[in-house]
């Protein structure tokens, strides 16, 4: 199942009739593909190997591949490496964020300023294609519709963050912005965060990425995705139930405690 039929609405298996080692399981009945870099291997090289395979495979059979970035120093991790190891098509590929905190585009916490410094910044400018979101925008809606203009309506590849609190992307516990059904990019305001203005992809952009890859190391990620698996279904208490029909990129640590959550 692509992750284009995975979607908020859509029923799906629950993971309470999922049991068993979570090591390297392939998604089941709208459960995650689950990926663990092996012992001894660095999370972010077997991340991007994976990442990477995916992107040869569409720009081999599509032609181009659209990535959406994420920012967080787990997907910091990924770009320092994937930039160093095997460099992305760069003239087949087009670049876009899930979301990006309201600062200026060389601010310390602008998620497009990292992209750039890790990843992007590799590519000769002429090759690059990049959509920048336009967080330093005062008119923040008119910035958010700007960009779902741009936005593909089926990213091929989209990368999830994960947050301790279960977020992905912006889209933070039951926030309003969960249930949205109509727009796919929208302002974003979440008091419990540094960078508390925010754009962010909804929901829609989620079940519509034709593939999503979610990024977590450690082991209190671990636990996150473990109680993720408890109760699938209910986004807004832990939005990265929204990826739940993703590949789940994992180091051995977050495996570990994923492993022991589910054994109940
Ligand atoms: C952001 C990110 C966010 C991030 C998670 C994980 O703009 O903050 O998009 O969703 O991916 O918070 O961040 P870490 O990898 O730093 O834990």
């Amino acid at each position: 199942m692509t992750a284009k039929e995975a979607g908020p609405e859509l029923s799906g298996a629950t993971a309470a009739s999922f049991s068993g080692d979570f090591a390297n399981r392939k998604g089941a009945g709208g459960l995650p593909t689950i990926r663990v870099a092996p012992e001894g291997c660095d999370w972010a090289a077997f991340a991007t190997s994976h990442i990477f395979a995916a992107v040869e495979t569409t720009v081999s059979s599509r032609g181009m591949c659209d990535v959406v970035l994420t920012g967080g120093a787990t997907a910091e991790r990924l770009y320092s490496h994937w930039k160093t190891a095997d460099q992305p098509p760069w003239g087949s590929m087009r670049f876009y964020f899930g979301d990006e905190r309201c600062v200026p585009p060389d601010h310390g916490g602008s998620n497009y300023a990292m992209a750039m410094r890790c990843l992007l910044g590799a590519a000769s400018p002429g090759k690059l294609m990049v959509a920048r979101m336009e967080g330093e925008n005062a008119d923040i809606d008119g910035a958010a519709r700007l960009y779902e203009s741009k936005l593909p309506a089926y990213p091929d590849i989209l990368l999830l963050g994960l947050g301790l609190d279960g977020h992905i992307a912006s889209l933070f516990p039951h926030d309003p912005v969960l249930a949205e059904k109509r727009r796919r990019v929208v302002p974003v305001r979440f008091d419990g965060v540094k960078f508390q203005q925010r754009l962010s992809i909804t929901p829609l952009v989620i079940a519509a990425a034709r593939s999503i890859f979610l990024l977590a190391t450690g082991a209190e990620k671990g636990r996150v995705l473990a109680q993720a698996l408890q109760a699938p279904m209910d986004f807004s208490a832990l939005p990265v139930r929204l990826a739940i029909r993703a590949t789940w990129l994992l180091d051995r640590e977050a495996s570990i405690v994923l492993n022991e959550g589910s054994s109940g």
